[in-house]
């Protein structure tokens, strides 16, 4: 691995977007399109090939070798700290713990990921600082370990010393636990060692740009040294069939931070959201090679760590006991989850020439054309008027099915209209008024129904086409709702007179 030959060092400029190297700055990089993403930084020629094939026959012999007891000088420790001196966990089951899908004992996590961590998987988890990823991740280790008895897993912090980990741990009841190592690293080949030594079935890298690999002269944090360390460990992951996690910083305009070519190394992109002020926090899948990319899953930071949600219906709905106009409620499907959740509208005199037209949670584009389908369907004036829209929860909408219920809430506030508790509407809408049918209906009313709501807005069409299917006649059966079909948003006073 070292360069006999000194490599002269060359600077070079790299697009902080797409990883493409240049040998002048640009304003705009010639091949992603992307304005001011060229970045100075100080390279050697590359042989990528050549170190990912040194890792692979690295790794490749470490199936057959019993673990080794090389000599290392940052050796990895364990969480766990036996009092009588002995440290090591049981090494039997080293090999034979791997399974096609690892369970890491939470139900949200592991349908995030598509039914538990595979194998050889390579996740990437992003999100802003502070959000709760180290918490997550090492809670996950814990539950790991309870899941599947003897599973070794190395938790590799650039951020944190070993003894902060280990005082996390504690807080977060992942004790006792004889096969979690702790390693306080940032040279990415001492961690490789040490999975040569210890032969984990998990890998977490924390994080990503606080890490370097000794082939790259770079700086931590650079697009170079990212994507070669990302490169290492996928290669590691392939190789060692190790399930390696790597921590993302998110940047500021919402991408993790670093080429976007690592999204498209992992297997796994996930990224870990909350609003400001609040303690629930979402898991949400955005890439998942082994699973539904449109996951999520639902957490509550509490004092001793992440909670899971077993309801995060209840989180996004209010709860108010009396009705009040501009608000609606529909139930929009995350990857499979049917989520119950309020939106409101609030449309208001306007002092402005140019009235004001905001949402959150909600495209606004989006919102102007409900706004002007209201205006020419149900002759709902807007024009003179601001119209403020917002999702409850700091949820963001992308279902179309929840068009029906944001008009509604829309049309509620500018009529002044006191909206029933226990109504919830579904439908896309069309330029043309029409309330068109929506996917995983029963899905979505099953779940509304278990709530305790009463009345459903639908869309004719649904309840047209599938008058003779088994979905149609599921939805039927459920007596506690009353279910009204529209054709057209036009009609929509008429049921609730
Ligand atoms: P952390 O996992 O360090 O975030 P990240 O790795 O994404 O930067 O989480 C840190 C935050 O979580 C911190 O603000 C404190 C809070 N927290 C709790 O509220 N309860 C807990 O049990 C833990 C461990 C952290
Ligand atoms: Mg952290």
């Amino acid at each position: 691995m070292v360069a006999t030959k000194a490599r002269k060092a060359r600077t070079q400029f790299v697009c902080k977007e797409c990883g493409a190297a240049s040998n002048k700055w640009l304003g705009r990089c010639m091949t992603c399109e992307a304005w001011n993403s060229l970045v100075e930084e100080s390279s050697q020629p590359a042989e990528p090939e050549g170190s990912m094939t040194a890792i692979r026959e690295e790794f490749r012999s470490l199936g057959q070798n019993p673990a080794g007891s090389g000599t290392h000088n940052n050796p990895p420790h364990p969480l766990w700290v036996d009092l009588n001196g002995g440290t090591q966990g049981s090494a039997a089951a080293a090999g034979d713990a791997v399974e096609a899908r690892l369970s890491t004992s939470s139900r949200e996590l592991d349908r995030v990921l598509g039914g538990g961590l595979v194998a050889d998987s390579f996740t990437l988890l992003g999100g802003d600082p502070g959000i709760g990823k180290s918490t997550l991740l090492l809670q996950m280790a814990g539950g790991l370990a309870r899941a599947h008895p003897g599973i070794k897993i190395i938790y590799a912090s650039g951020e944190e010393s070993v003894t902060q980990i280990r005082g996390r741990a504690k807080r977060l009841a992942v004790s006792a636990q004889q096969t979690i190592f702790l390693m306080s690293e940032v040279v990415l080949e001492k961690v490789f060692q040490a999975v040569k030594e210890l032969r984990p079935q998990v890998l977490v890298i924390d994080s990503l740009q606080t890490f370097t690999t000794e082939s790259s002269p770079s700086s931590p944090g650079s697009v170079t040294q990212v994507r070669e360390v990302a490169a290492r460990l996928m290669t590691l992951a392939k190789t060692a069939c190790v399930a390696v996690w790597l921590v993302g910083h998110v940047t500021k305009e919402g991408s993790i931070a670093g080429p976007k070519t690592i999204e498209h190394m992992v297997d796994t992109v996930l990224y870990f959201e909350g609003e400001e002020g609040q303690s629930y926090r979402l898991l949400r899948a955005v890439k998942n090679r082994f699973g539904s990319s449109r996951e999520l899953g639902v957490f509550e930071m509490q004092g001793e760590g992440l909670q899971e949600v077993a309801n995060p219906s209840s989180l996004f709905l209010s709860q108010r006991s009396t009705p009040v106009s501009g608000t609606a409620i529909t139930a929009t499907l995350e990857g499979t989850r049917p989520l119950l959740i309020e939106v409101q509208g609030l449309v208001t005199p306007s002092a402005l020439a140019m009235p004001r037209r905001t949402s959150v949670g909600l495209d606004s584009a989006r919102v102007s054309l409900l706004g002007a389908i209201l205006e020419k369907h149900l002759k709902v004036h807007l024009s003179e008027r601001d119209l403020f829209f917002n999702v409850s929860g700091g949820l963001k909408l992308s279902d179309p099915a929840c068009d029906l219920a944001a008009a509604v809430a829309i049309w509620s506030s500018a009529r002044d209209y006191k909206m029933a508790l226990d109504w919830i509407f579904l439908g896309e809408l069309g330029l043309t008024g029409e309330v068109r049918r929506v996917s995983q209906l029963e899905l979505r009313i099953q779940e509304a129904a278990r709530l305790g709501f009463k009345t459903v807005v639908l869309p004719k069409n649904n309840s047209h086409e599938q008058e003779e299917s088994a979905e149609w006649r599921n939805i039927k059966k459920i007596k506690s709702l009353k279910i009204i079909s529209l054709a057209q948003i036009s009609q929509l006073e008429s049921i609730f007179s």
